[in-house]
Parts: C-alpha cells; sequence; structure tokens
C-alpha cells in the first residue's frame, strides 16, 4: 500500500492504494465516485474516461501512481 493525494474536482483526497491499482478503482471504491463506469477494462471502450490535467485518459488502465 501506499499513500496518494490526488485533487478530484477540485477537492484534495487521500487515499491508501497499491501503486498499480487502476485510477478507475480508486474513483470508484475508494472514493465512492461512481458516476465513472467499468466497461471492457483494457481501454478499448471509453466507459471510463476520466480528464487528468484536461486530458481525456482510460482510467481503467491508468495506475493511481501515474
Ligand atoms: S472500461 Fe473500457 S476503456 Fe476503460
Amino acid at each position: 500500500m501506499a499513500a496518494y493525494s490526488i485533487n478530484v474536482n477540485g477537492k484534495t483526497r487521500n487515499v491508501d492504494v497499491l501503486p498499480d491499482t487502476p485510477l478507475l478503482w480508486v474513483l470508484r471504491d475508494s472514493l465512492g465516485l461512481v458516476g465513472t463506469k467499468y466497461g471492457c477494462g483494457i481501454a478499448q471502450c471509453g466507459a471510463c474516461t476520466v480528464h487528468v490535467n484536461g486530458t481525456a485518459v482510460r482510467s481503467c488502465s491508468l495506475p493511481v501512481s501515474a
């Protein structure tokens, strides 16, 4: 486990997860933000897309450590 501080929708949130945990599961499971959806899990469908610093990314394939 490792502690991460991330800014989500303008608020700083602290989570304690494994470094390779996909951002999708941090948002959904750690922070309860279930508006971000799981679809394919392999960066193909776009259901999990979020903006990271203004860039659209597939959160299912982006480790929180990145
Ligand atoms: S769940 Fe399909 S692209 Fe992430």
